[in-house]
């Protein structure tokens, strides 16, 4: 029997909440799949500030470079706000966690579900067209990373500022992931930028161009990032592969996560050549609903399953989850978010949604 060893991240805010029901759905693909995991459980973000002093202790980057893969939760929150931006969760755990491991191709895949249109905030005509896309995002250079980066001066005259950086490797290596998702997908790649003012967007242009002659079956189009964002909602069945930088991406995928109905919806894998990855929701620890037991788990229950398949290759135990979780969809098993107001008091907790898809997997052993 195959064992893995997964090191749980789950943070802060709905971390645990909704990391509870990716576990509780992992044990379910145990009993139904014939694997185990060995799940090695390490605080991280604001809750390892508070426990040890820091975002990302030491033990916690040890347990990862020893685990399989990473499944981690949320991080953040208003309690560490306020802290320099060097030791905020973000930076000092989920920045450094990506950089470390060289996590630069980030998959967000983002679709309405036939039969589930209504769950988007579209107009239904819109929705009903059809959207599948998924962002390939880069994950460890552009505007995040780039140096030099800092705030000087005094009074009026201080400033601030970050660098967008770019090299050739770095765009080619991460275009090359959107052509080969799009091989596989619908055949075209959508890559973003703002090549009308940016000149890391023109040489991000230069090398998406040189790259797509690998790839003759793959058609190419370039957007700029504001006409992006409106094109998303006018005609969202035009995109297949969206391909875009680090901040572009952030915030595509952000988009693309509402227009399926909810960010509690959208999975995410981050990961490098050797194919060891990160999986976490694309959401946050969404400080507003946190405590409730109301947050949607089905991002996180995902990005479980986007590890199965993309670090672990356990195709078939992937498949079983994504399967569940649209059965359960399709039940109308929903937390709040996903209802209109005059429905919400028909919401599922974040418990039950978890339970339901759990059945589901139970009871499709053949
Ligand atoms: P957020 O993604 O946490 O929340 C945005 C909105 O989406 C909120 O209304 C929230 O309630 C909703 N939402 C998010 N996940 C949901 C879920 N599973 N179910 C239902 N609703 C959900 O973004 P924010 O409020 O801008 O950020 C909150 C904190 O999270 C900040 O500290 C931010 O830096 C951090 N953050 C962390 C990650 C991460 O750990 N990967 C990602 C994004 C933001
Ligand atoms: C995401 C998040 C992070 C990002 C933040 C928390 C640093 O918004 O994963 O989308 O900007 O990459
Ligand atoms: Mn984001």
């Amino acid at each position: 029997m195959s064992n893995y060893e997964i090191a749980v991240l789950a943070g802060d805010g709905i971390g645990p909440e909704i990391m509870a029901e990716a576990k509780k759905v992992l044990s379910a693909v145990e009993q139904t799949c014939g694997l185990s995991f060995t799940l090695n459980e390490y605080d991280v973000g604001g809750l390892a500030i508070d426990n040890h002093g820091q975002a990302l202790p030491e033990y916690t980057l040890r347990g990862c470079e020893q685990a399989d893969a990473i499944l981690f939760g949320s991080i953040g929150g208003p309690k560490w706000d306020n802290l320099p931006l060097e030791q905020r969760p973000e930076r000092a755990a989920l920045l450094t966690l990506r950089s470390h491991f060289d996590l630069f191709s980030n998959l967000r895949p983002a679709k309405i579900y036939p039969g589930l249109e209504a769950l988007s905030p579209l107009r239904a005509d819109i929705a009903a067209s059809g959207f599948d896309v998924l962002v390939i995002r880069e994950l460890t250079s552009g505007i995040y990373f780039g140096q030099p980066k800092g705030l000087e001066g005094e009074g009026e005259e201080q400033f601030a500022y970050d660098t967008m950086r770019y090299s050739k490797r770095e765009i080619r290596r991460i275009a090359k992931s959107a052509f080969e998702a799009a091989m596989k997908r619908g055949k075209k790649v959508t890559s973003v930028d703002k090549a009308n003012v940016l000149v890391c967007s023109r040489l991000w242009r230069e090398v998406t161009e040189e790259v797509a002659k690998d790839y003759p079956e793959v058609e190419l189009e370039h957007i700029y990032i504001d006409n992006a964002t409106m094109q998303l909602l006018r005609t969202p069945n035009e995109f297949d592969v969206m391909l875009c930088s680090n901040l572009f991406g952030d915030i595509i995928s952000d988009e693309c996560a509402m227009i399926t109905g909810s960010m509690g919806l959208l999975p995410s894998a981050s990961v490098n050549e050797t194919g060891f990855g990160m999986f976490e929701p694309a959401g946050g620890s969404a400080p507003d609903i946190a405590g409730k037991g109301i947050a949607n788990p089905i991002a996180q229950i995902l990005s479980a399953s986007m590890m199965l398949r993309f670090s672990l290759n356990q195709i078939e135990a992937a498949d079983l989850i994504d399967d569940a979780v649209l059965k359960t969809l399709a039940d109308g098993v929903l937390t709040g978010e996903l209802l209109s107001a005059d429905k919400r008091h028909l919401a599922k907790t974040t418990s039950q949604v978890g339970d339901a898809i759990c059945q589901h997997i139970l009871s499709s052993t053949g």
